[in-house]
């Protein structure tokens, strides 16, 4: 199949990607000359695992391409999948301009070359409810008798697993009314489902929601979690062992039960939140979710509380190792990353840190310039600190040399926010160790 895929970032290059290596000829579009620069050199502009093979096999045996020409791609192409941003507004909702701007010059175009053929315009960006009929109706405006269809088949792709994520999804949701529609994307998703996980087929507003409706609950388990762990801290209970209970209930499950400084990304922050607004528009208060947001804005500030708290209040000309810019591992991104938020209140308190991130310092350069210094190891980042704070769970941070770390600071003291180490080999190793719903460990 003929495909094009506007708009080439996390979810633009993945879906890209994966749809060429299964056979299909691609097009993606980007208006950001640097990023197709890159592309075109045969360079992935992100940090993806498993990404980079299947990108330059299908490149070399010509299935993948890239181009910033719109109209090229959707001339070629059978169906135009939209991959663009949907950032927050300032009152909490999805900004469309993106998606319907390109809408907009979808309908002049295909106004002006009405011959081309039908075409599906599919929706994967996260957007609300209700805005399949938007697009819909802003290509109609401008090419009223053009044969196309307009549908909605969100992607619940994770960063850092996102090729194996979508080679394999646990499920595929595709909103479309039209029967043609339908057994086009069928076809085209087939190779993917060989190992049974299912289709969802559903009506375009009901897809809208589901993408919603899933990222809202995975934050409210995080922020539920997170709750607890603060609870177990005022009780004396510990958060791993209660973890561990509540997670062998299959009603429950055992995932998104790690507590730690707040859900970020580029994806719960905001779709929670437009979520939120989507109830508003409708007159609805959705209690559960303005209480999620709520409580991830807290935890971070109940974690820096606990850095300030050791320093009795006063961390002004500390200096503090940092490990994890980006919001969690196995990515580069950085947007709505908590780590950049407390780095933020560190130096607004005085301190300065030097931070070290195995894949996202390029990214998190871009926000904080040089507010803070960057180290290439984690074993420099520490060097002369008074104390390490550990915010992204990179699996390289979870067995150092504590030996090292303890010579190489000025004081042997980590605030965990990540729980990443076992209280006893704290306590063995004589560090003060602050993590997240566990008992502190103070050095004798
Ligand atoms: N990142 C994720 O993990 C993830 C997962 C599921 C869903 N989503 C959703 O997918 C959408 C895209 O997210 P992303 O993380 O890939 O965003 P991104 O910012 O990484 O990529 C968007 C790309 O669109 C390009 N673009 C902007 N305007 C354009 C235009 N007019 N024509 C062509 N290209 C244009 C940008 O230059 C950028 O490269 C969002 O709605 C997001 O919520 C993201």
């Amino acid at each position: 199949m003929n495909l094009a895929v506007v708009g080439t970032g996390y979810v633009g290059l993945v879906t890209g990607t994966c749809f060429a290596e299964t056979g299909n000829n691609v097009i993606c579009v980007d208006v950001d000359l640097n990023k197709l620069e890159k592309l075109k050199k045969g360079i992935v502009p992100i940090y993806e695992p498993g990404l980079e093979a299947i990108f330059e096999r299908n490149i070399k045996d010509g299935r993948l391409q890239f181009t910033s020409d719109i109209k090229e791609a959707v001339r070629k192409s059978e169906v135009i999948f939209l991959c663009l941003p949907t950032p927050q507004n300032g009152d909490g909702s999805a900004d469309l301009k993106y998606v319907l701007g390109v809408a907009e010059e979808l309908g002049r175009f295909f106004q002006d070359e009405p011959g081309i053929g039908f075409k599906i315009i599919v929706d994967k960006s996260t957007v609300p409810v209700g805005t399949s009929d938007k697009v819909r109706a802003l290509i109609k405006k401008h090419a009223p008798r053009f044969d196309f269809d307009v549908a909605s088949n969100p992607e619940f792709l994770r960063e850092g697993m996102a090729v194996e994520d979508f080679m394999k999804p646990e499920r595929v949701i595709v909103g479309t009314s039209n029967e043609k529609t339908r057994k086009i994307l069928d076809k085209l998703y087939e190779p993917f489902v060989r190992s049974g996980n299912p289709i969802y087929f559903m009506d375009e507003r009901s897809a809208e929601m589901t993408k919603y409706a899933a990222n809202s609950f995975l934050a409210a388990k995080i922020s539920f979690m997170n709750e607890i762990a603060n609870l177990c801290e005022l009780t004396g209970a510990e958060v791993d062992k209660v973890r561990a209970g509540i997670g062998s209930d299959s009603r429950i499950g055992k995932r998104f039960l790690f507590p730690g400084v707040g859900y970020g990304g580029s994806c719960f922050p905001k779709d929670v939140v437009a979520l939120v607004n989507t109830a508003n528009e409708k007159k609805y208060d959705f209690k559960i979710l303005r209480s999620v947001v709520e409580v991830n804005k807290r935890q971070i500030e109940i974690f820096l509380n606990k850095i300030l708290n050791h320093y009795n209040g006063n961390i002004k000309g500390k200096h503090f190792g940092l490990w994890g810019l980006a919001f969690k591992p196995n990515t580069d991104d950085v947007r709505e990353a908590p780590a950049l938020a407390l780095i933020e209140k560190l130096i607004n308190n005085g301190a300065s840190v030097t931070a070290y991130d195995p894949e996202a310092e390029h990214n998190a350069r871009v926000v904080l310039g040089e507010k803070i210094k960057y180290a290439g190891t984690s074993y420099n980042a520490v060097e002369n600190s008074d104390a390490l704070i550990i915010v992204t769970e990179w699996n390289e941070f979870r067995n150092p040399d504590l030996e090292k770390i303890k010579s190489l600071m000025k004081e042997p003291v980590i605030f965990d926010g990540r729980n990443l180490y076992d209280l006893d080999t704290m306590r063995e190793n004589n560090f003060t160790y602050y993590s997240v719903g566990r008992t502190a460990v103070i050095k004798k």
